[in-house]
């Protein structure tokens, strides 16, 4: 084999090996439970979960009755590792549906979810996996994060609902952060912390010692992210700073102040002001309007004439890391 493509399959091995982590089942449930009264009469899919070990099948599986689901269709893809939770070995990708308890016992069965091939590979983005798609009224899952853009791009093409895990990083992508200005997209209620313990028994965690818990990894950053309402949505922030120019500077190159702290968002300026990306975690759209974002380039229009070879998030000379720019919409 050509060592430039070795490379490239060592590098895609490497980052499908880093997609291989589980959601928590009481992570799931501390989350699903804002949402419960969308469920009812829904098909609910969960594309990138094999049913043998998801928490999420687990979940809307022993929870079908209670939440009045209609249908819950899962698919996995492939095996990435042979080894993973030894018993399970297998490259196939199966795929299964669900219609709830037949035989009267509140629990799903063996004979009453019975799992079949897939032809492909469960790629979500399959021919096979999108006609289950087309399905679908809410997918909740939490799919690889190295394909995140894509799979997002994936819902909003066939406008379904989601409940679905990322990182918080990906609110800085061009194409995610367009989605949450225009309100088609915001944060769930999140994991605690802002951090994730996920399963994982392949590759090292280097939690502190007090956050280290065998056989999971800690992942700092991950959030829910969702288009179904939710209350949190609509609270407005209460803010109690009042505006000074001292204490909220202007960016060198882009006309915002800089507010470092989401809760320091003085209550009285009217104009535009660049705030830390946790600040999604509050906010409300009848409260503030989202402009853009800033780091070296504006989010949305990267480099232009007028911006180019300078630095947007920048105060005196000193580059702040990913600023969102905000006003406020009751003033
Ligand atoms: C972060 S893991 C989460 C697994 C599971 N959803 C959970 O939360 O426990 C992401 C999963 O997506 C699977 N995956 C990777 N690429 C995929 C693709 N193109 N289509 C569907 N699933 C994929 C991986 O095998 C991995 O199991």
């Amino acid at each position: 084999m050509a060592k430039k493509s070795l490379n490239l399959n060592l590098r895609k091995a490497s980052t499908a090996k880093k997609d291989e982590f589980y959601t928590q089942l009481s992570d799931i449930e501390n989350e699903l439970r804002h949402y419960k009264d969308h469920f009812k009469n829904k098909v609910v899919f969960c594309n990138c979960d094999d049913p043998r070990v998801s928490n999420f099948f687990h979940y809307f599986s022993y929870n079908f009755e209670h939440l009045g689901l209609k249908k819950l269709i899962t698919t996995c893809y492939k095996s990435q590792d042979m080894d993973l939770f030894s018993e399970q070995k297998s490259e196939k990708a199966i795929y299964l549906e669900y219609t709830g308890d037949k035989n009267g016992n509140k629990v799903p069965d063996p004979e009453e979810i019975g799992i079949q091939y897939l032809k492909s590979d469960g790629d979500f983005r399959s021919p096979e996996s999108i006609e289950l798609l087309k399905q679908a009224d809410i997918v909740v899952t939490n799919p690889p994060f190295s394909l995140f853009r894509e799979y997002v791009a994936q819902l909003v093409e066939y406008e379904k609902k989601f409940i679905i895990v990322g990182h918080q990083n990906a609110i800085t992508y061009k194409e995610i952060f367009k989605l949450i200005k225009e309100n088609k997209i915001w944060l769930g209620y999140g994991f605690k912390g802002g951090a994730g313990h996920f399963i994982n028994k392949q590759y090292e965690d280097y939690a502190t010692a007090c956050d280290h818990r065998e056989g999971m990894i800690r992942v700092s950053g991950v959030h829910w992210f969702t288009n179904l309402e939710i209350n949190k949505r609509h609270e407005d922030l209460i803010l109690f700073k009042n505006y000074i120019s001292e204490a909220y500077p202007t960016y060198d190159n882009y006309d915002a102040i800089n507010v470092d702290v989401t809760k320091e968002i003085p209550v009285d300026y009217k104009g535009a002001m660049g705030v830390p990306i946790t600040f999604l975690d509050k906010y409300s759209p009848e409260q503030f309007e989202i402009i853009d974002g800033l780091n070296r380039y504006s989010i949305l229009d990267g480099p232009t004439e007028e911006t180019r070879g300078k630095y947007l998030a920048q105060v005196n000379g000193n580059p702040c890391y990913v600023r969102i720019v905000i006003k406020n919409r009751k003033l």
